[in-house]
């Protein structure tokens, strides 16, 4: 039978986050004792590449992988063909221009004829030739956030999320350029028999994050209010409604969309339900 051949991060932001998503979704991709080259999964037909990120792209677009999970910054940066499957919502960063912390900063234009280290070349000289800045870059492969320190560059363009790097590096954030969250994509000639195992991975991945952004709810509601409740819950075709042994109550079963929760709870107890139970949803199948 064909396998889907995956490529994800061997060790750096996506890795742990990618594995996990593979879990979820049934897929045992974690071999973290050794973290080999190469994961087998026994209940699905996908095998797991662990690689450096900055090779997933091409190892995507020349087929040696099918599919891949890296970092929109990466792909951007190596200009690969690549066809993107899914937004992945995890591993969001974004790519900023940072400086020293005590430098005299006035705007964008600070930049023009000074050196910016990056390990992201390509995607800075599209910045700065958008922003009509006229820098030097320099291009090095790793620990871009030292090289304002060690004198070899008055600045960094490089990814930030938490800002911890930058600020145990004693650099600030001065311009946030690009955003970027982590993909799955895929090769743009995939076979139907593979693009058949992808497409089965993604109606997991869709049910994963179908069952993170909403929440089931379970309530107590006096009969004689139920109707005004129910018009409160949308729930997935509509809610679910169990007796209690008091005869003047009903249990209503719904699921809500996590972002409207607060505002529904407050009005379902206004219209008088009692012993709200909010709880998460593991997988949710629509
Ligand atoms: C990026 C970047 C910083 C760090 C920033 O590296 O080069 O080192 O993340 O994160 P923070 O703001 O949370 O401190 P990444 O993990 O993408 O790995 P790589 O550049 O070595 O591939
Ligand atoms: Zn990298």
């Amino acid at each position: 039978m064909e396998r889907l051949k995956i490529a994800i991060q061997k060790s750096g932001r996506l890795s742990d986050k990618s594995i996990e998503l593979f879990e979820k979704a049934g897929i045992s991709a974690s071999n973290a004792s050794s973290r080999l080259l190469f994961a087998s999964s026994p209940d699905f037909p996908i095998d797991i590449l662990y690689l450096r990120d900055d090779d997933i792209p091409q190892c995507v677009a020349d087929g040696v992988a099918d599919a891949g999970i890296v970092g929109e910054n990466v792909i951007w940066e190596t200009g690969q063909q690549v066809e993107v499957a899914e937004k992945l919502g995890f591993g969001k960063c974004r790519l900023s221009l940072a400086i020293p912390r005590d430098a005299n900063y006035n705007g964008l234009q600070w930049f023009n004829g000074k050196k910016i280290a990056t390990t992201y070349p390509n995607i800075l000289k599209k910045v700065l030739a958008d922003n009509n800045i006229n820098a030097d870059i320099h291009v090095i492969n790793g620990s871009v956030e030292i090289c304002p320190v060690i004198g070899l560059a008055d600045a960094i363009f490089d990814i930030v999320s938490t800002g911890s790097t930058l600020l145990s590096n004693g650099l600030v954030e001065k311009e946030k350029m690009v955003n970027s969250q982590a993909v799955l994509i895929k090769n743009e000639k995939l076979s139907a028999a593979k693009q058949e195992i992808l497409d089965k991975l993604l109606f997991r991945i869709h049910a994963i994050h179908a069952a993170k952004s909403n929440k089931y709810i379970l309530l107590n509601a006096p009969k004689a209010k139920l109707n005004d409740i129910i018009k409160l819950l949308p729930g997935m075709k509509s809610p679910s409604v169990l007796p209690l042994a008091d005869s003047d109550w009903v249990s209503v079963h719904s699921v809500v969309q996590e972002d409207k929760f607060w505002g529904i709870i407050d009005e379902l107890r206004a219209a008088g339900a009692q012993g709200i139970l909010v709880v998460p949803i593991e997988k949710m199948i629509l």
